[in-house]
């Protein structure tokens, strides 16, 4: 185990005064203000940063427009983090804090950064039972009523990139990133290798058409994960009172990962996304190959007019994880360009 999941993330912004309001009506826990600059804390410690794009941009960032311009990994020991540094270091330059902060810029132009992490702390949930016809395990209790959503951490982010391939090998060979499916067309997963969590990252093909097709770098959302779906419709309902509407879909569960959201448009840039109930996996997940809108939605509040229509159910395991027929041991993915295919013309 080395990197834990996301420790911090920095915000660059053109209108700090509504991205601050719109994160604490999100439920954000406000820390620290300063001229320019505010910090939220997470439950578990993570952080939020949000600055001024004009005055403090992060250097070597090729991120275009509001959005996280930089992603803060945290470390377990030491020992893991010098490893992981010298790795990079040995290939590129690398900006050092006093702290030991490592920062530094991935294939792909994404600004990120290392750092340890000890006062990380999984922060404790509990959700209510669930009844169903002859499967009753709330009798004479009431349910609990939220008034309004807490994220507990940040989940994942997600970057528009014109090269997923590119960005997913610096992950996976310099610091050690798990691939955990590949959306056909559309992007690649990958979790961080001290996280349970279906993905930490995504690398979202900016040249597909739901993306815009525009082939530029761009930010596209951060999942903060609540407790279940309870808390994401609270959240909602707080967040329509104080003036922010979800994105068109509403709540939904996705196909790949499995989590519930709801997605909200961010003057922070891209969007925020409440999420919920993801598919949690170690070393023994075999990764899959999805057709790119089949795995990505099961359900939704407003259902987009292409899975009206009927989705298409292909999905196999990844060919580089499977060593025969009826053999699914994992091992580590090695493929070539080729065997992640992300020019696929989107099937509808
Ligand atoms: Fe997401």
């Amino acid at each position: 185990m080395a990197v834990l999941g996301i420790e911090s993330v920095v915000y660059c912004v053109e209108d700090l005064a509504r991205s601050v309001d719109f994160f604490e009506d999100f439920g954000l826990r406000l820390s620290e203000r300063e001229t320019g600059r505010v910090l939220f804390q997470l439950p578990d410690s993570a952080q939020v940063i949000v600055q001024r794009l004009a005055e403090a941009p992060i250097p070597g960032s090729q991120v275009r427009g509001s959005g996280i311009h930089e992603v803060i990994w945290g470390v377990d020991c030491q020992q893991h983090l010098d490893r992981l540094v010298a790795r990079i270091e040995s290939e590129r330059p690398v900006r050092r804090d006093p702290d030991g902060t490592a920062h530094f810029i991935i294939d792909g132009g994404i600004a990120m950064g290392l750092r340890l992490w000890p006062t990380f702390r999984m922060p404790a949930t509990s959700v209510d039972p669930v009844n169903s016809p002859g499967n009753i395990n709330r009798m004479n209790v009431h349910r609990r009523w939220i008034a309004r959503a807490v994220p507990k951490r940040i989940m994942h982010v997600v970057y528009m990139v014109p090269e997923p391939e590119i960005c997913m090998k610096f992950m996976r060979d310099r610091l050690d990133f798990r691939l955990t499916d590949v959306q056909r067309g559309l992007g690649l997963y990958m979790r961080c290798d001290g996280s349970n969590d279906h993905h930490t990252i995504f690398f979202f093909n900016s040249r597909s058409p739901m993306a815009g097709g525009t082939g530029e770098l761009r930010f596209h959302h951060c999942n903060f994960h609540l407790t279940d779906l309870d808390e994401i419709m609270a959240g909602k309902l707080h967040m329509e009172r104080r003036g922010w509407h979800s994105s068109p879909a509403g709540l939904g569960r996705h196909r790949i990962g499995s989590a519930l959201f709801c997605y909200f448009p961010c003057p922070a840039g891209g969007e925020a996304e409440y999420g919920a109930d993801q598919d949690q996996l170690d070393d023994g997940w075999v990764p899959r190959n999805w057709d790119g809108l089949f795995g990505y939605l099961h359900w939704a509040h407003n259902s987009p007019p292409y899975w009206i229509e009927g989705p298409n159910w292909d999905v196999t395991f990844h060919p580089e994880t499977i060593d025969r027929p009826g053999d699914i041991r994992p091992r580590p993915y090695h493929g070539s360009p080729s065997q992640v295919q992300l020019a696929d013309p989107i099937k509808k």
